[in-house]
């Protein structure tokens, strides 16, 4: 196991050592926990390539494990209201449960999350036809998206723990067009903070929606559901789509609707709202909810607070939108951590990002990246505890 230990670190243990060399400590302390970083195997694919796992930790004790296996987030650590720390994403032990299938635990999305309708779209007069893995359409990436492809990982130097990962998507990868060189740097900020920076270039016009899948329990995952979990979204409308979950381009008020979360409400409460199309039509919430500031500063989008462990998490984002969805596809087959299977509406995601299906939406906010542009998009999950 190797191990990065970052440079405030060293300069303070140079600068104590110096101290201890001229006097005698009154009394031995513990030593303050540091943040740092270690490298281990995660497994290997069939091609014989390795995938490694990172944990970065913090001097709080928080720790996040990531992969260079779809640049994927397996677990997270925050303490609850008593200190007690516990793992609050769904994930797999090893790059064999990824391998099995799994429906995006903690994954990078790319090059486009959510839905592209039929797999198609057209740019400056071509169309494009994509990988399609949904029902017709085609779902975050195609068939072998970012999240199931080998990242290249690097850590960084710096106070904080950081970890780069980059790809290169080919021309034509899954059917979208343009040589798309992509990174993100995932960051363990002091004050609980797991901080995700994107860029990407690309050397032909191409569209791209990039977002993290990580699956969240603030109680424990894989202990119990997301029902009680109650959800703030900083949103005034969200996008109704078809029976396919593609939008249909309506922007609705959530107002007097059960899409409304402008006030804390446990997601349980209107879920199963039969009398609502759209409920029906996602089996539950599996929608986009389009954040009432629109800019492109970092704002709150969502707020989740979890009332038996205290657990907060704030979802920080420059992105318009965040889609969520409440796990309504989760079904006890995939086992996941120490053998759990994951069952019905066990993990939720907000998803940061622009529109589903914005390629064949002109009203909707671009996501055409051009050549000599530079894509930039940062997400922060933040987590706190409440009393
Ligand atoms: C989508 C769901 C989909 C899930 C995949 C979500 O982002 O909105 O419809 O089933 O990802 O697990």
């Amino acid at each position: 196991m190797k191990k990065y230990i970052s440079s405030p670190f060293i300069a303070l243990l140079i600068g104590g050592l110096s101290f201890f060399a001229c006097q005698q400590p009154a009394e031995k302390k513990a030593p303050a926990p540091t943040s740092a970083m270690e490298k281990s195997s995660f497994g290997t694919l069939p091609d014989g390539r390795s995938a490694d796992l990172f944990t970065l930790r913090n001097a709080q004790g928080m720790a996040v494990k990531i992969t260079n296996y779809g640049s994927t987030i397996v677990s997270c650590t925050a303490p609850d209201r008593a200190g007690k720390y516990a793992d609050m994403v769904l994930g797999c032990d090893s790059l064999a449960g990824y391998l099995r299938g799994v429906p995006y635990f903690g994954a990078f999305i790319g090059r486009y999350g959510n839905r592209i309708a039929k797999g198609k779209f057209s740019l400056d007069g071509t169309i494009y036809s994509l990988a399609t893995n949904n029902i017709g359409n085609a779902l975050h990436g195609g068939i072998k998206g970012f999240d199931k492809v080998l990242w290249t990982a690097e850590p960084m130097q710096g106070d904080e723990p950081a970890l780069k990962l980059t790809y290169l998507s080919k021309d034509g990868e899954e059917g979208y067009p343009g040589n798309l060189k992509v990174e993100v740097v995932y960051t363990l900020l002091k004050d609980n903070s797991l901080k995700l920076d994107y860029t990407a270039t690309t050397d032909k016009k191409t569209v791209l929606n990039l977002t993290n899948h990580s699956y969240f329990n603030l109680a424990n995952a894989g202990q119990g559901d997301i029902l009680g979990h109650e959800l703030v979204l900083n949103a005034s409308t969200f996008l109704p789509v078809d029976s396919t979950l593609i939008p249909t381009g309506e922007r609705r008020p959530v107002a007097g609707t059960v899409f409304d979360f402008t006030q804390p409400t446990a997601i349980g409460a209107r879920v199963n709202d039969a009398k609502d199309q759209q409920i029906k039509f996602g089996g539950g919430y599996d929608h986009c909810w389009v954040l009432t500031d629109s800019s492109k500063t970092l704002k709150l989008a969502a707020t989740v607070h979890e009332p038996t462990t205290g657990r907060v998490m704030e979802v920080l984002t420059t992105e318009p939108a965040v889609q969520f969805y409440c796990g309504n596809f989760l079904d006890g087959t995939v086992v996941g951590k120490g053998g759990v299977a994951y069952a019905y509406r066990t993990g939720l995601c907000l998803e940061t990002q622009h529109y589903p299906d914005s390629p064949n939406h002109p009203a909707f906010p671009s996501t055409v990246l051009a050549p000599g542009t530079t894509y930039r998009s940062t997400t922060i999950y933040r987590f706190s505890v409440k009393n």
